[in-house]
């Protein structure tokens, strides 16, 4: 029988607790199968640091590494807390781990579900997916400040943008395009971001000739979020830079139904090194310990880890569970209740 070495990182915050129902619908789904999980949990965070001072060692970064696949809840503490000031957990471990194990596609599909009532009166079909390049941009860190604290401060952060790093995100943006349907946004600002803005576009049009069958369009940032709101049904895959990619995709969890449902995967689709599975949102100290976050992006991060497994029959399960729960969601759950129904429903699927 086949066996994943499965890294679980729950973080901080809601994080352990949207996990536990992850892990709860990932046993239920491989309940009986022919694959198993040899899970390590990994405990990083926020809470880590405080007890002992470390962000993410490399001893720590090389034994993730050596696993099939990353699952985590969401890290980081409360923001602006000065304790947490020379952790820069954000920085240390998240970027870090998608940096180190080439996460250049950070995958964030938004879909409205059946039943679902979003914030939108006349929300449409709305079913797209978001190709967030996940190494390069603003988000690589190459800037500084000088004289700070200072009238005459200066500080940069300056966005990276290789050939190299957008021809392979736009690349597989275009091949999800085909396996979709066939209709790709660019979405950036090369209106001001001349430099950064014409290697994307450039690149888009490149490999867009050898794709004569998706539709091809482009719109700037600003805009972008504006047919987000009044149109979201005009968007099949949007594939943009980092930090864009990041903004949207909240956007886009708050116009689908909340944030609470939205997964993502921090994909290296070479394979060289595991790709990383989790909910879009954060560590959500505000209702932390409450039982009150949906623990829905988290389960569905698990669909997605599933799916890159290449185990299409479970991801197909836990979607489908997904979709199920939600068409009967009425009145408020708690996070275990709705890992509990949905692992259930997911028994019930063959
Ligand atoms: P957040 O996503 O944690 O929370 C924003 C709002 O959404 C809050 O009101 C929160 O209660 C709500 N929310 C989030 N997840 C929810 C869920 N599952 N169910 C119901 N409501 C939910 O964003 P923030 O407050 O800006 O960040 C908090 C911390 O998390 C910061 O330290 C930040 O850096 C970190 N963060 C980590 C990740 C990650 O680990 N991938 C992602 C985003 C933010
Ligand atoms: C996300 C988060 C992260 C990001 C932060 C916490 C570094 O907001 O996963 O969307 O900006 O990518
Ligand atoms: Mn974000």
């Amino acid at each position: 029988p086949r066996v994943v070495k499965l890294a679980v990182i729950p973080g901080d915050g809601i994080g352990p607790e949207v996990i536990a129902e992850a892990e709860k619908v990932l046993d239920a789904v491989t309940a009986g199968g022919d694959v198993s999980f040899e899970k390590t949990r990994f405990s990083l965070g926020a809470g880590r640091f405080l007890e002992t001072g470390d962000t993410l060692t490399d001893d720590d970064l090389s034994a993730i590494a050596r696993h099939d696949a990353i699952l985590l809840g969401a890290v980081g503490g409360v923001p602006g807390d000065p304790r947490l000031k020379d952790a820069n957990i954000e920085r240390g471990l998240l970027l870090r781990l998608r940096f180190a194990l080439d996460h250049y596609v950070n995958l964030r599909p938004s879909k409205l579900y059946a039943g679902q009532a979003g914030p939108l009166a006349e929300p449409g079909d709305i079913d797209f997916v978001v190709v967030r390049e996940g190494t390069e941009g603003p988000y690589v860190g190459n800037g500084g400040a000088i004289r700070q604290g200072t009238p005459h401060e200066v500080a940069n952060e300056t966005s990276v943008n290789t050939a190299y790093g957008v021809e392979r995100v736009v690349r597989y943006a275009f091949d999800l395009a085909e396996r979709r349907d066939r209709r790709l946004t660019l979405v950036h600002k090369t209106n001001v971001l001349v430099n950064a803005g014409s290697l994307w576009k450039r690149i888009v049009d490149e490999v867009a000739g050898e794709h004569p069958d998706v539709a091809v369009d482009y719109l700037h940032v600003d805009a972008a979020t504006i047919f987000l709101v009044t149109n979201p049904g005009r968007f099949d895959v949007i594939v943009t830079d980092n930090l864009f990619g990041d903004i949207l995709t909240d956007l886009a969890g708050a116009v689908t139904g909340g944030i609470g449902l939205a997964a993502s995967g921090n994909i290296n689709p070479d394979g060289a090194f595991p790709s990383m599975f989790e909910p879009v949102h954060g560590s959500a100290p505000d209702i932390a310990g409450s039982q009150k976050a949906d623990p829905t992006a988290a389960i569905g991060s698990v669909a997605l880890l599933l799916d890159h497994l290449g185990l299409r029959e479970e991801a197909d399960r836990v979607s489908r569970a997904i979709e199920e729960d939600i068409a009967a969601r009425s009145g408020a759950r708690s996070t275990s209740e709705i890992g509990d129904a949905i692992a259930a429903r997911v028994q019930t699927i063959r």
